[in-house]
Order: structure tokens, then sequence, then C-alpha cells
């Protein structure tokens, strides 16, 4: 066992640091405030190899693995989680599905622009009756033999007005349940693709969460992924995946309240000392330590596991179960170190306390994730 960072990990986590202080920080409170969506911000990610960390560079990917996508993701989540949540769908649920799926066409095509950050990838599962019940997909792909004739609608779809290309589940036989099912990419431009209300939320929201609806929308039929049926296990087998990207996001969440309440507790007085030397605050900044440090081994373990090409669907739904969990303890005791300050903007932390709360919820909610775990130690 080695819990050594190489050379090549450090240097991503170190650039990762110096783009989320340097460009991310500065406006971060106004986008959060005007729901802005960060595009210069995200181009310049793509600029620096942060969209397709992982994608072989012959697709103009970084080929990274993905501790080092962890490492990244953790330092611009610290700072930005409306930025991170664009680039762990692109990274991980975007560019990683199409890469172990795809056909070389579609690589070609598609993920070559995606890796680079040209354009943006959105993922599109959920809809208005089918979130965490995955399988009960309302939207048709139907059979029109060199097409599919889609017909639904999406919801809280990231990037949903940014991206340029979409993968889309959909129904294509009812009967045959999850195995009727079908992923398709769908370019922006097709008739009949719309792009609906945008959503109001509590975090993150300088994020593009957007509904969809297809109306008699034609995709031809080499712009479905993997066999006739796979759309279903497509997405299940992308979103093990992607549980590690937004595992990530919780880790960065937490470590960037723990680093500030640390920062202004060594800063503020009261009866006559830093309250750092209080224990009520000194014990508060242990078990953030402590528990930071956990999410950050299982994220971690999560990430070398899917290295190793071992499987890594149970320790994904543990890494993300528990640092969401993480994330929602550690900014509500962020707020709670800063006092007064901790409930205005300016400090940050606020922020990062209404961020946490969608960790908990999208890419499977926490009792999903014990649903998966269970399943596991069960079968
Ligand atoms: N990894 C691989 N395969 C899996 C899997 C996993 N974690 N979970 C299920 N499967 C496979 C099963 O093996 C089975 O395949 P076969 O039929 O080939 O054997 C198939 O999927 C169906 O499985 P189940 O019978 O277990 O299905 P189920 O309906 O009982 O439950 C579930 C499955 C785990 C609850 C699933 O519906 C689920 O994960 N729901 C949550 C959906 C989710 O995460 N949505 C997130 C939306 S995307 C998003 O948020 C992105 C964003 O914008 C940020």
């Amino acid at each position: 066992m080695d819990f050594q960072l190489t050379e090549e990990q450090l240097a991503v986590q170190a650039a990762a640091r110096d783009f989320a202080q340097n460009d991310l920080l500065p406006g971060v409170i106004e986008r959060d405030t005007h729901e802005k969506f960060p595009a210069e911000q995200i181009k310049k990610m793509g600029e620096l190899g942060f969209m397709g960390m992982m994608v072989d560079p012959k697709y103009n990917g970084g080929g990274m693995d993905t501790v080092s996508y962890v490492l990244a993701m953790e330092e611009i989540s610290k700072v930005d989680s409306s930025a991170s949540v664009a680039m762990s769908v692109n990274n991980s649920l975007v560019c990683w599905g199409l890469e172990k799926y795809g056909t070389e066409e579609q690589k070609e095509k598609y993920l070559k622009r995606l890796a680079t950050g040209e354009i943006l990838g959105a993922f599109c599962l959920s809809e208005p009756e089918a979130g965490s019940d995955a399988t009960s997909q309302r939207t048709t792909a139907e059979d029109k033999g060199d097409y599919y004739l889609v017909n639904g609608t999406k919801n809280w779809i990231t990037n949903g007005n940014s991206a340029s290309v979409y993968l889309v589940i959909a129904q294509t036989d009812k009967e045959k349940g999850h195995k009727g099912i079908n992923a398709l990419i769908v370019e922006r431009e097709t008739e009949g693709f719309v792009v609906g209300k945008k959503e109001e939320k509590l975090g993150i929201r300088g994020s593009d969460t957007h509904s969809l609806m297809f109306q008699d929308m034609k995709v031809p039929k080499e712009n479905r992924i993997g066999e006739d049926g796979f759309g279903f296990n497509f997405a299940m087998s992308t979103l093990n995946g992607g549980r590690i990207g937004i595992a990530a996001q919780a880790l960065g969440i937490a470590s960037g309240a723990y680093e500030l309440a640390l920062k202004y507790s060594k800063e503020r007085k009261a009866f006559g000392k830093e309250i750092s030397q209080h224990q009520a605050i000194a014990f508060k900044l242990a078990d953030m330590a402590t528990q930071i440090e956990t999410a950050r081994l299982l994220c971690l373990k999560a990430a070398w596991l899917k290295d190793q090409k071992q499987d890594f669907s149970q320790a994904s739904a543990m890494a993300k179960l528990y640092a969401s969990q993480v994330a929602m303890d550690t900014t509500v005791e962020a707020v709670q170190v800063h006092g007064g300050y901790g409930f205005v903007k300016e400090y940050h932390v606020e922020r990062l306390m209404r961020d946490a709360k969608i960790t908990q919820i999208y890419e499977g909610t926490s009792e999903i994730q014990k649903i998966v775990i269970s399943r596991n130690i069960l079968k």
C-alpha cells in the first residue's frame, strides 16, 4: 500500500488549486447571487485539460488516472461547485461513457471535441416521474428503421442549456422493461429538441440546470450507444464512475469549508484569546479534519479501484454516501464557527453549506447509495 501521490498527481492538484483560487474565486459570490453560469471559466478549464482528464490522448484527452481527477475535483469544488458539476458530468458521465461504450465514429465525431472542452456534454436520465426509480422511463425512442423517434421530457439536466451533445436514455420496448431502454447521442440542433425552464436552486446556483423536451425528434440509429437494449446498463455503469466525481465534489465542499473555518478560528478572538484555543471550537475542527480525511480515503480508494480496472461500484457508492454527509456536517459546523459572519455571503461558508445539499441528491440519493451498497453486501 502506498499513500504517496506521484509527481504528476501533485502537479495536477497544484494546477487545479491555482486555477480555482485565481480564476474561480474572484467572481464566485456574484455568479451564485445572479445564477450566472461560469462559461468563461469552464472554457479555460477545457484549455487546461480539466474537461476530459481521463480520456485517451488519441481522442484529445489528458490520459490521466482517476486519482488525479479526484484531486482536481476536490480543489475546484473547494471554491465553485457550479463549475465542478459541469466538469464532473462532462468527464465521468459523458466522456467516460462515450470512450468506454461508443463506436469509433462516435468517438471521432463527439468525444474529441468534448474532451477538450470545445463543447459540453449533458447526461439525460432523470424525468419528472423517474428520479431514483430510473427504470421507469417515460421518454420513448420508437424504432423506425434507420432512426429513433424520440418523445418525452427530462428534468434537472446539468449543462441543460450550455451543452451541445446530450446522452439521452429512452424506452424503446416497454415489454422488455429495463432491457428495452436505449442510450442515444442527441445533438442540440436536432429538430424537436427544446430547452425548457431553468431551475432556480438552493445551491450550485451558477450551474445551468434545465428541463428538456423532445418532440418527434429523429435520432439516427448510428447514434445509439452499445447494442439495442443496453441503455439502462450503460446509465448504471456510467453512474458508478460519476459517483466518484460527485464524492470528490462533496469532499471539496467539506475541505473548502474546513479551511475557511480553520483560518477564521485563528484570527477571531473571544474571551481574550483566538477562538481556536477554546475547546468548543478546537473539537469541532478535530471532528471536521477526521471526517474529511476519511472521506478523502474513500474517494481515493474508489478512484484507485477504477484505475486498477477492478469493480468499483460499491466503493463509489460508499464514497458518495459518506463524503456527501461529511459535506453537510462540515459546512453546517463551518457556519457555526464563523458565528454571525458565517451567515453572510462574503465569508463563503453559507454558499458551501447550500451547495453541499445537492451532493446527497444527484447521481443517486444517499438512500440509493445504500441500496447499491446493501445489494452488494447481501448478494
Ligand atoms: N452498476 C452496474 N449495474 C447496475 C448497477 C450498478 N451500480 N445498479 C444496477 N445495475 C444493473 C443490474 O445489474 C441490472 O442489470 P441486468 O439486468 O443486466 O442484470 C440492471 O441494472 C437493473 O438493476 P435492478 O434490477 O437492480 O434495478 P432496480 O430498478 O431495482 O434499481 C437502482 C436500480 C440502483 C435503484 C437504479 O435505478 C439507480 O441507480 N437509481 C438512481 C438513478 C440515479 O442515480 N440518477 C441520477 C441521475 S443523473 C444525474 O444526477 C447527473 C447530473 O446531472 C449531476
